[in-house]
């Protein structure tokens, strides 16, 4: 379970309002997608899940209980921009994600349980296409290895919620349909719930459940940073159909006419 509760957050730095009164229930298991213009506050909002920020107004519950203050073990993170352990080589940066997910105060594992840990990094390395680079330390990666090397980390720790903060941007298009092609079983096996910022409209469509734009309503020209953004469409896409209906989470039913119709409707 990691059913997610937002209450009224806003969130504020100094003058300027970053998010106006975010209400919104994410469903354990969903597989979230969020888009919206550059600076409109997504990952700030990411970093709030993640309890790396604290909103100004509101509360944020996952199961029930508000946010702990600090990240924890549940919850994933992969940043825009993220840092790897630079002294680690690539199965050592996996293999630690795993020691601490099985073996959180010390992360160390011995005997048997030491081999099982060891393989099945090899083989997440293997799956995020890292194989032929287990030993290299990550200065010597690309950007984008760097970032299939992040992604291998977070999901070895299994977490209940992975927040990925476009954590495909810099990964060429085939590189990127190997990854949608590796977290979307893993989502589904692992009952993560999934929250994903994007800026491309077709990763966003294919890999959610559901769409959430953030976006500012209302600007006032005179002072920018007056009023925040809000989350403009909420898009339930598991439905199945073609379309998804703005706002609505559940398919809308075809509509029967009013009985008073059909009793004078000359077919009746
Ligand atoms: N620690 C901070 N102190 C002050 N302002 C901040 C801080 N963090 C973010 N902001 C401001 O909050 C706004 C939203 O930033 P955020 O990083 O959440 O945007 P974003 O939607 O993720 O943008 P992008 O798509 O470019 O990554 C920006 O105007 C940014 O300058
Ligand atoms: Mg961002």
């Amino acid at each position: 379970m990691s059913d997610i509760r937002v209450h009224n957050v806003w969130m504020e730095y100094g003058d300027q309002i970053v998010l106006e009164n975010i209400a919104l229930d994410i469903a354990s298991g969903a597989f979230v997608s969020v888009v919206g213009p550059s600076g409109c506050g997504k990952s700030t909002f990411l970093r709030m899940i993640l309890g790396q920020e604290r909103p100004t107004r509101g509360t944020i519950t996952l199961d029930g209980a508000a946010l702990p203050h600090e990240p924890g073990p549940d919850r994933g993170v992969v940043f825009q921009r993220y840092s790897v352990f630079p002294h680690l080589n690539v199965l050592q940066n996996v293999l630690i994600a795993f020691e601490f997910a099985e073996s959180p105060i010390t992360a160390k594992l011995f005997g048997t349980r030491k081999k099982a840990a060891v393989e099945k990094a090899q083989a997440l390395v293997e799956a995020v296409g890292l194989g032929e680079h287990a030993q290299k330390f990550p200065s010597a990666l690309s950007g984008g290895q760097q970032q299939r090397l992040a992604i291998a980390q977070a999901l070895a720790r299994k977490p209940k919620v992975l927040l990925l903060d476009e954590p495909f941007g810099a990964l060429d298009p085939g590189t990127r349909a190997q990854m949608h092609a590796l977290i979307k079983p893993l989502w589904r096996e692992l009952g993560m719930t999934v929250i994903m910022i994007t800026h491309d409209l077709k990763e966003a469509f294919g890999l959610g459940t559901r769409l959430l734009a953030f976006d500012k309503p209302r600007i006032d020209p005179q002072a920018p940073e007056r009023y925040g953004a809000r989350i403009i469409y909420d898009l339930d896409l598991s439905r199945d159909g073609p379309v998804p209906v703005l706002g609505f989470s559940r398919p809308m039913k075809a509509r029967e006419p009013p009985k008073e119709d059909r009793r004078s409707s000359p077919h009746a």
